[in-house]
C-alpha cells in the first residue's frame, strides 16, 4: 500500500487540533533518538514542529514518517548560491522501521521539493549518520542532490566521546 504524503503546518494557534499528529510525531522523533544511528539527534518537542515545512506520510491513517524544514534567506555567496537567495533546509527526514525500502522517504523528499521549488533556488541539508553510504545514495543517486562537503572526525583518544 503507497503512503499518503501531505504537507502540514502546525502553529501555536491550532496545536490542540493537531494534538494527535504531534503525538504521532513526538513518538517517531523519540524512536529515532532511541536507534541511535544519527549522533546528536534528540528527540524533538511538540514545538519544533511549530511553523515549519511540514510533510507526513500517512498508510492507513496511521504516520509512519515525515519530513520536516525550513527556509531561510542566504546571507554569504558560496559555490552554490548567490546572497539572498533563498534555501529550504531539510533538517529532519524519518520512517519508521517497519516501512522502510519502499520509497516513502523519496517521496516525502519529491513532495517538499514540488512543494518548496517556487519559493527557493537551492535544496540543502546537513546529515549526521552512522549509516551514511546507504544516505548518501538514497540523497545523490536517487533524489539528484550533489555532494558539496563532508566534515570526518577521528578522536585520537581512541575513544567514543557520549553525545554531549
Ligand atoms: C534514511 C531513511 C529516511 C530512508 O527511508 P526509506 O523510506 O527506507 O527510504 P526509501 O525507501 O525512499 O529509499 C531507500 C534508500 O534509502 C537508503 N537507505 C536504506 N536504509 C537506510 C538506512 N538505514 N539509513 C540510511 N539510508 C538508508 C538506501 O539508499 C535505500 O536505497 P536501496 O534500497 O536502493 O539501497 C530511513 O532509513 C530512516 O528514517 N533512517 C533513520 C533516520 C535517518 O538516518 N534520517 C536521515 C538523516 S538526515
Amino acid at each position: 500500500m503507497n503512503a499518503e504524503i501531505e504537507k502540514i503546518a502546525i502553529n501555536k494557534e491550532n496545536a490542540l487540533e493537531n494534538a494527535e499528529l504531534l503525538a504521532e510525531l513526538a513518538a517517531l522523533s523519540r524512536e529515532w533518538a532511541e536507534e541511535g544511528v544519527c549522533p546528536g539527534y534528540y528527540a524533538n518537542d511538540a514545538e519544533e514542529y511549530f511553523d515549519k515545512e511540514l510533510y507526513i506520510a500517512r498508510i492507513e491513517g496511521k504516520t509512519v514518517g515525515y519530513a520536516l524544514g525550513h527556509i531561510r534567506v542566504l546571507e554569504e555567496k558560496t559555490s552554490y548560491n548567490a546572497v539572498g537567495e533563498k534555501a529550504f533546509e531539510l533538517d529532519e527526514l524519518f520512517v519508521t522501521k517497519a516501512f522502510r525500502g519502499r520509497g516513502i522517504a523519496s517521496a516525502l523528499f519529491r513532495f517538499a521539493e514540488n512543494d518548496v521549488r517556487n519559493r527557493v533556488s537551492v535544496i540543502g541539508l546537513t546529515a549526521a549518520t552512522d549509516n551514511y553510504k546507504p544516505l548518501l545514495r538514497l540523497y545523490t543517486d536517487e533524489l539528484g542532490m550533489r555532494f558539496n562537503h563532508a566534515l570526518l572526525v577521528k578522536r585520537t583518544d581512541n575513544t567514543e566521546k557520549e553525545n554531549a
